[in-house]
């Protein structure tokens, strides 16, 4: 399985610089329809996810595709045992129409999906900021690449949260957070320094590098909160925590939490162990 899950992240790495040359000609154009989750898919979501269907998918030993810009599940191995792959194809896409961070997060699961964080045996993130990097767990720790002109370089390996913290960044708007989570953010903010990005995989990254919290928590409004369990929670939990950092959906970590459905929403919260711990225990005052 290994090889497989080795076989995975090189094409992820392989395919982002492909996905990122794409980005200039779909800039602002919309596909017309909506995901799964509702949302207004643009071009370039479509694009990113064809681009990694067809390569993750023709991978031997890779028997699932599941992607937040497709309904089901598609089956692409022969009957044989082997990997699940759920990947957002273009996380924080929006961000295009203002030439700001997009990500992919890909999880890679030895079960069927949906499957649990639990059951992840690998996780990736690329972030094409300035630079293209993909930061990458397996087997407990962290490596972080540079994708620079058809080359993976590690740059970074054994990357941890700093121990003092340094940035916060919230989703949701202020008037939609539930009272708890909002007194919480009050105390945090006097404490960090806001960084907050409008896609997922930036603001992650933030903590990454600098510690501090990123949350999209429950609101008032939507209860699960915007992010999906599947595509975008478990996987950036099992980065974080493999970088000794801690996860939440508010009361227990986003690795423990049972899929029910492919496309379920679920409240994220992830960064240095004393953050969560005290967002829990705000939560359940
Ligand atoms: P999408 O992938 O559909 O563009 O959603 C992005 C996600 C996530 O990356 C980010 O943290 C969050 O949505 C931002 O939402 P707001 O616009 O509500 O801040």
């Amino acid at each position: 399985m290994t090889d497989t899950v080795d076989d995975v992240l090189e094409t992820v790495a392989a395919v982002a610089p492909d996905v990122r040359d794409g980005l200039p000609g779909r800039r602002l154009t919309e596909a017309g329809v909506e995901n799964p989750s509702g949302e207004t898919v643009t071009a370039a979501d479509v694009h990113a996810d064809e681009l990694f269907f067809e390569a993750l998918g023709a991978i031997d030993g890779v028997v699932e595709y599941a992607s937040e810009e497709r309904e089901a599940v598609a089956d692409v191995g022969d009957g044989e045992d082997g990997v699940a792959i759920a990947i957002d194809p273009l996380d924080g896409s929006s961000n295009l129409a203002s030439n700001n961070a997009m990500g992919t997060i890909v999880g890679v699961a030895d079960d069927s999906l949906p499957a649990a964080g639990e059951d992840l045996v690998a996780a990736a993130y690329v972030l094409y900021g300035p630079i293209t990097t993909m930061t990458v767990a397996q087997e407990g720790t962290v490596t972080t690449y540079v994708l620079d002109g058809g080359e993976t370089r590690a740059v970074e390996e054994d990357v941890e949260l700093p121990d003092d913290p340094v940035v916060y960044g919230f989703g949701g708007r202020v008037p939609d957070w539930p009272d708890a989570f909002h007194d919480y953010a009050r105390e945090i903010e006097t404490e960090l320094k806001l960084r907050y990005g409008g896609a997922m995989v930036g603001d992650v990254n933030q903590v990454l590098s600098y510690g501090g919290v990123f949350a999209y928590p429950a609101l008032e409004s939507a209860p699960n909160g915007k992010l999906r369990l599947q595509f975008e929670g478990a996987p950036i939990a099992k980065i974080i925590e493999a970088a000794g950092g801690a996860s939440s959906d508010g009361e227990q970590s986003l690795l423990s939490v049972e899929p029910t459905e492919l496309h379920q929403r679920v409240p994220v919260h992830v960064g240095n162990e004393e953050y969560i711990d005290r967002l829990e225990a705000a939560l359940a005052d």
